[in-house]
């Protein structure tokens, strides 16, 4: 009897040792727990959000890209020439006003989705723009007198022509009064106007080195879907690549540059970026007008109106340096010295069927102050309001807030055969310059932003807590009973001849129970 009083007993203590014992593997469970989450949560939270922000059909994010839910807004200000024959006949400074913006709400979205199998996405670009007189300071019926820019890019191009053809450009300028400057509306301006050269081009050029249009004008063609066939890199395969273009109308490489460096695509068309960007981070944008990959650096944080934390990129200030001061521009040379684009300014003829149009920052901005000077009536260049940069969530990829300013300028070379334009000097001709940009994303995209990238980070110190203040607080109370029962087991074994003194203890326990019931 006594025998199986003592096995019971044995197996009791056992039984309760056993609790904690089981107490501490629990505890150290949660402490291990604990230290997983302090090294691991974060790159789970980096997969759950690289799940989410690939595109695919269906999801939110997809129908967020497909049609982003912005407002964009385009506002244009034009170069109005007000001395155009003083500047002809006399020589004078030309005197420009400044005159918009005339502002228009753009609707973006993309066309013709096709989602292809190796983790990549093909559409179209679809802008609508339409005109916002209560935004704008000015008409589309404003009638300005600005550079006549399919003449005078003929007259430039046939600097080097045979003098012949050059004559015989003067008089078919003549027969069809064509003039170094044209009375055009601003809408005609940017949409287009019937231009005679270019309907005479139409007629005569060979097929194969037509211009596709007969009208002339800025955004010509850019109202509606483009032609332009995108495949960019959808997410679902490579987050590293996720946005950035594969291929363009079936091209990885533009054609134009001297190294493979300068040829690439593989940019962001500036709406979604690879996520998990730092500071040290270089962008890369790829805009089909501007002909080349644009970089962006970082330059600081800041927090959107919406309350988004985001990172502030922008192109370096050497970005269209010189040759000599930014070596790296060498390839965007191909005629080579001395033909090679001056600071601040970007040839794109190459990109507009040899127009020597010449790109820069709105007011020249970090461009030699000799451009903005050599006409009259441009104030120089302020960087809050003439300053290239997108804002974007760095964990998500995503462009909070952009603004893109572009200054469109003629290269002009004065070509005296050619009498009409005989007078117009060698200048860099300042056309208009445009501030392209969205404000903010709606609040339901921004509140899941917010929730992003501030849940994660307090949830995984709250976690971290709990678990660590949990576990090491049961590790010690399990430490402390089992010490405390492993000493009272070594007491019982030294009374253990006492059988009896045990046995009535469980007699007691037993007897207090029944009473208890
Ligand atoms: C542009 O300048 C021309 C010549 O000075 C002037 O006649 C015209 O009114 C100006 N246009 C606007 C919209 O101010
Ligand atoms: C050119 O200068 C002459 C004399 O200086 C002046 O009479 C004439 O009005 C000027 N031409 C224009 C278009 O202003
Ligand atoms: C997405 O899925 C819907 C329905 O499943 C389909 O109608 C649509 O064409 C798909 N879109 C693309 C781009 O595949
Ligand atoms: C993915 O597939 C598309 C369509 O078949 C193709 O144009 C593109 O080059 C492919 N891209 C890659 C990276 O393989
Ligand atoms: C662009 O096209 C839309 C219709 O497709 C039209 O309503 C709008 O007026 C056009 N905008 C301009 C500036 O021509
Ligand atoms: C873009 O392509 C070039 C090769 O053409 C490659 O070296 C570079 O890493 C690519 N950039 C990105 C961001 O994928
Ligand atoms: C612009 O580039 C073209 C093509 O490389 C070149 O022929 C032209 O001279 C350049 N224009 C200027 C003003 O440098």
């Amino acid at each position: 009897m006594y025998g199986k009083k003592n096995k019971l007993c044995t197996k009791l203590s056992s039984a309760f040792l056993r609790k904690w014992w089981f107490a501490i593997a629990f505890a150290l469970c949660l402490i291990i727990l604990g230290i997983l989450v302090t090294c691991g949560f974060m790159s789970v939270v980096r997969l759950v959000i690289d799940h989410q922000i690939a595109l695919r059909n269906g999801t939110q994010t997809f129908g967020w890209w497909a049609k982003p839910p912005v407002e964009p807004m385009i506002k244009v200000y034009v170069y109005n020439v007000t001395n155009a024959d003083d500047f002809l006949n006399n020589g004078t400074k030309a005197v420009l006003d400044e005159l918009g913006p005339y502002v228009y709400a753009e609707t973006w979205e993309r066309e013709n989705i096709v989602e292809n199998d190796n983790g990549t996405i093909t559409f179209s670009m679809k802008k609508t723009f339409v005109f916002r007189e209560d935004l704008s300071n000015g008409l589309e019926d404003d009638v300005v007198i600005v550079p006549n820019i399919p003449m005078l890019s003929a007259t430039s191009q046939s600097k080097n022509a045979a003098r012949f053809l050059r004559l015989a450009m003067a008089s078919i300028m003549d027969i069809l009064k064509i003039k170094p400057f044209v009375e055009v509306s601003v809408g005609q301006l940017l949409w287009g106007y019937e231009d005679p050269l270019l309907k005479l081009a139409k007629d005569v050029v060979p097929k194969e080195q037509k211009l596709p249009y007969e009208e002339f004008g800025l955004m010509y063609g850019k109202n509606g879907t483009s032609k332009d066939r995108v495949t960019i890199f959808s997410g679902t395969q490579d987050i590293t690549k996720y946005g950035l273009i594969d291929r363009f109308n079936g091209k990885t490489h533009l054609p134009h540059w001297l190294t493979e460096e300068c040829n690439r695509l593989n940019g962001s068309d500036g709406s979604i970026f690879p996520p998990h960007m730092t500071t040290d981070t270089k962008l890369h944008v790829y805009d089909k007008d501007l002909c080349r990959l644009l970089p962006l650096v970082f330059e600081k944080e800041i927090i959107t109106k919406n309350g988004v934390k985001g990172y502030r990129f922008t192109p370096p200030e050497n970005v269209f340096d010189d040759v000599e001061s930014n070596m790296e521009n060498s390839c965007f040379c191909p005629a080579g010295p001395p033909s090679c684009a001056p600071k601040g300014l970007f040839n794109v003829s190459l990109c507009q069927y040899d127009s020597p149009i010449m790109l820069s920052f709105p007011h020249f901005y970090l461009a030699d102050d000799t451009f903005r000077t050599a006409v009259e009536g441009i104030s120089p260049p302020e960087k809050e309001k003439h300053q290239f940069y997108l804002d974007v969530q760095p964990d998500m990829g995503t462009t909070l807030s952009a603004r893109v300013g572009v200054q469109i300028n003629l290269a002009v070379s004065q070509v005296v055969d050619i009498k009409q334009v005989a007078n117009f000097p060698d200048i860099v001709f300042p056309i208009m310059w445009f501030s392209e940009g969205i404000d903010g994303l709606p609040d339901e995209v921004t509140n899941l932003m917010n929730l992003a990238a501030n849940i994660p980070p307090k949830a995984r110190i709250g976690l971290m807590i709990g678990l660590f203040v949990l576990g090491g607080l049961l590790l010690m109370i399990a430490v402390f009973c089992l010490i405390r029962s492993s000493h009272r087991q070594s007491t019982l074994h030294l009374e253990g001849s006492n059988y009896l003194a045990t046995a009535q203890v469980d007699l007691a326990k037993k007897k207090a129970k029944e009473n208890k019931q």
